[in-house]
Order: C-alpha cells, then sequence, then structure tokens
C-alpha cells in the first residue's frame, strides 16, 4: 500500500513536471518574454540614470561611482537593437510599429545613447562635477530622443 501511495505521489510529480513545460515551451506569445526582458533592461537604465540624478543633485557624495554607473549603462545600451527583434510590438509593450519600420533611426538613437553614456565615463573620470553635471543631461536626452518617437505614452 504505501509503496503503491509512493508510486502515484511520482507520477503526480512527474505529471506536474511535463505540464510545466509544455506551458513554458508553448508561453502563448513568445514575443511577450523578449519584451519583459527588455523592460528590465530598460529599468535598469532608469534606476542607473536616477542613482547619478542623486549624485549631481549633491544628495550623496559618491562623484566617484558616476563612472561606473555611466559605463553599466553604455553596455545594456548596445543590447538595444537585439532586444527589439522584428514581431516583438504586440501584447503590454509600449514599443511603438516605428521602431521596425524606421529601423535605421531607432538604431541611431541607441548609438546616441551608447556614445553619449561612454563620454559620461570619460567626463566622469575628469572628475568635473560641473562637466560631468552637462554630461549627464545629455545622456538623458538619449533616453528621451528614442522614447519620443519610438515609445508609445502611457
Ligand atoms: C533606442 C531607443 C531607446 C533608448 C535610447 C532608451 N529607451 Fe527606454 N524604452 C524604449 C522603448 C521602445 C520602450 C518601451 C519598451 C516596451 O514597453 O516594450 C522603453 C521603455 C523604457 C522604460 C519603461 C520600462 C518598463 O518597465 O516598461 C524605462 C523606465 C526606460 N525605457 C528608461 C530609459 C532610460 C533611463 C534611458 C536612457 C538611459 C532609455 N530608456 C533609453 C526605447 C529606448
Amino acid at each position: 500500500m504505501r509503496r503503491l501511495v509512493k508510486k502515484s505521489h511520482a507520477i503526480v510529480l512527474l505529471v506536474g513536471v511535463i505540464c510545466f513545460s509544455i506551458a513554458a515551451a508553448q508561453a502563448p506569445d513568445a514575443s511577450q518574454g523578449v519584451v519583459k526582458y527588455r523592460q528590465s533592461v530598460m529599468k535598469s537604465h532608469a534606476a542607473h540614470m536616477s542613482a547619478m540624478g542623486r549624485i549631481v543633485q549633491g544628495q550623496v557624495p559618491f562623484a566617484e561611482h558616476v563612472a561606473d554607473h555611466a559605463a553599466a549603462i553604455r553596455s545594456t545600451s548596445k543590447m538595444i537593437p537585439q532586444i527589439f527583434p522584428e514581431g516583438s510590438g504586440t501584447g503590454e509593450t509600449r514599443a511603438k510599429p516605428d521602431i521596425w519600420q524606421k529601423r535605421s533611426q531607432f538604431e541611431q538613437a541607441a548609438l546616441t545613447l551608447q556614445q553619449e553614456s561612454a563620454k559620461l565615463v570619460e567626463v566622469a573620470q575628469g572628475g568635473d562635477m560641473k562637466e560631468i553635471t552637462v554630461q549627464y543631461l545629455a545622456v538623458a536626452k538619449a533616453c528621451k530622443g528614442c522614447h519620443k518617437p519610438f515609445r508609445k505614452r502611457k
């Protein structure tokens, strides 16, 4: 009797694992995975920007952190073209269809962020807070430079 119970538990577990695997493999819209992923990447951009914002506003004394925050944005900005693949414009996304219709303009906007954040890394290493603030604002402008044409309003 005990063996039988054990066996049926094993079967229930196995069936559970199989169902879970099928559900995972056949996610209703495979593109939703990439949408969630890119929204996480974007949130990381925003987190670095707001952390740096506190530094440039003098709320915290971590000026030497700016270069690392900027380097993080520089790294993840390189992912932008890849995380907006063709066909990922539906579902719970604010991505505008123009991302795929005006692809070169979109990729240029991503490149601008890469360049401006790279410049912020350099400027930050110089340590001049005034220059850092100016370049920080240039990075913020690069975010807006893409959101305005390519992200839907809420
Ligand atoms: C080349 C275009 C581009 C650049 C550059 C860009 N973004 Fe985005 N961002 C988007 C698009 C498009 C979306 C909408 C994504 C979606 O909903 O699928 C988005 C979404 C977001 C979101 C919302 C994420 C969520 O949870 O839904 C935040 C926050 C964000 N971006 C912050 C930033 C910041 C900060 C920068 C600059 C450091 C930046 N982005 C640069 C295109 C860009």
